[in-house]
């Protein structure tokens, strides 16, 4: 039977494909604005904190669980809960997860479409006439953009098109392969674009706002925040680690890879901050809306630039490549349960479970249509009122990936012992020195930070 599922190539192959889920618009969309909201510094170093803290033990602990069974979530979490304390109840987690990849990935869809749009108009010089007054750059992306359900439905089934072309060919022949290609080239724009941030007058200023901490402006709201954007960010709580665990190889260190991931994925995101930031206050633009930043202050900047038309456009085509690579292990959650469970071939999961997910899909993006005001207008993590886009995205952010991370840390700390979990650590790696930290986080640490996240989320004070 395991000869039948595909495998990394190596370990480059599961770093990049798995730094490629992870990395996202979680990165460059949702953290710069979240450290916007949150005034920067304490909240960076509070995030640094909950990535370290919770963030990479709960990674290690999901490659764990998948490369010990070689299964997706469902089947790994009923193999090994089987003969355990709580037995097949575990395996609830497994569709939990499934659940989750498939909310996230019916609106996720929606916003990445957005990208395409976005590249076309750069290129044809059509962002160029309206980004010269912001304000009716705004109000094209809040009314006309936005309401446009045709075009929505466009671009976010040609993005699910996109994603379901990848899982089609497999793990090697798809996933590893667009990874390969789109994560160095991400890498490349995203150091131009730094690059070109230094030479700005407002990247001072951006790297004090996001390296200088000031503990005073810190809230409660905002550490659950930082936790629970930690686990967006790294694809935690949902099984996208734990399945693309199950293709790795036993000659690979899961402790390394995990920290690899990790490092990569805050480094990006801290990149994009630099950008974001030191184009913001080059400008001068007063951000009032902080979420839609991308959409709207952007390009009002960037269009000042020689040579802007393709500035922006590679802009909108890194982003786009960030998304692509997160949907595909979205869509590979669900699918691998199909192929595994199910035992569906490949080529019939991906199609059937791309073609439902695009289909949901397109309630989502008609459901912006509605509502054409910006200040009313919260994406990604926020309660918000948008519709069924915007429950859609409240039920993963606030449920289903803390409620998923608290049961994979308690499941692997307490319910499966230390002598298989420290062999599984050790396999590839050698003697882990950090196993006891490991143990002691992932036992304690980690679900009652996780905790804190649900119980407010309970006591109705959600966070994001
Ligand atoms: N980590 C991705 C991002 O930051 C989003 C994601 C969440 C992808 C969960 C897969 C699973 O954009």
């Amino acid at each position: 039977m395991t000869e039948t599922r595909g495998q990394w190539s190596g370990r480059l192959g599961f770093i990049l494909a798995a730094s490629g889920s992870a990395i996202g618009l979680g990165n460059l969309w949702k953290f710069p604005y979240i450290t916007h909201e949150n005034n920067g510094g304490a909240f960076v170093l509070v995030y640094i904190a909950a990535i370290a803290v919770v963030g990479v033990p709960i990674m290690i602990a999901e490659v764990l669980v998948g490369r010990h069974t070689q299964l997706s979530p469902v089947g790994a979490l009923k193999a090994l809960g089987k003969d355990r304390p709580g037995g097949t109840v575990w395996q609830s987690l497994g569709f939990l997860g499934v659940l989750a990849g498939f909310t996230i990935l019916s609106y996720y869809s929606v916003v990445a479409g957005w990208t395409i749009h976005y590249t076309w108009m750069a290129l044809s010089g059509d962002l160029a006439e309206l980004a010269v007054n912001p304000d009716a750059l705004g109000a094209y992306f809040g009314g006309e953009f936005l309401a446009n359900g045709a075009q929505q439905t466009m671009y976010h089934v040609l993005f699910m098109g996109l994603t379901t072309g990848a899982v089609y060919f497999g793990v090697k022949g798809g996933i590893e392969r667009v990874a390969k290609i789109l994560m160095p080239l991400l890498g490349m724009i995203l150091v131009v674009l730094v690059i070109y941030s230094t030479t700005t007058s407002g990247f001072g200023e951006a790297m004090r706002f996001i390296f200088n901490p000031d503990f005073s402006t810190l809230t409660t709201g905002s550490v659950l925040e930082a936790l629970g954007h930690a686990f967006f960010t790294l694809s935690l709580g949902m099984g996208a680690m734990l399945t693309y665990g199950s293709y790795m190889g036993r000659d690979i260190s899961i402790p390394r890879a995990a920290l690899q991931i990790s490092f990569l994925d805050t480094l990006i995101a801290l990149m994009a901050c630099v950008i974001m930031f030191s184009i913001i206050n080059t400008s001068g633009v007063e951000v009032s809306k902080s979420s839609t930043i991308l959409f709207t202050t952007i390009p009002t900047v960037l269009v000042k630039l020689p040579g802007a038309g393709l500035l922006i456009a590679l802009f909108y085509v890194l982003i786009g490549f960030a998304a692509l690579t997160s949907t595909i292990s979205l869509l590979e959650v669900v699918s691998s349960y199909a192929i595994d469970e199910l035992r569906w071939s490949r080529h019939r999961a991906t199609l059937t479970m791309g073609g439902v997910i695009t289909l949901f899909g397109v309630l989502n993006a008609l459901s912006l249509g509605g509502n054409t005001s910006l200040s009313s207008f919260n994406l990604i993590g926020r309660q918000s009122t948008q519709g069924l886009f915007g429950t859609m995205d409240y039920l993963a952010s606030n449920w289903y990936l803390p409620v998923g991370g608290f049961l994979v840390a308690l499941f692997v700390g307490w319910v499966l012992g230390p002598k298989m979990t420290r062999q599984e650590l050790e396999t590839g790696h050698g003697e882990f020195r950090g196993y006891g930290l490991w143990r002691f986080l992932i036992r304690f640490a980690a679900p009652l930070a996780v905790g804190a996240i649900i119980v407010s989320v309970i006591l109705g004070k959600e966070y994001q």
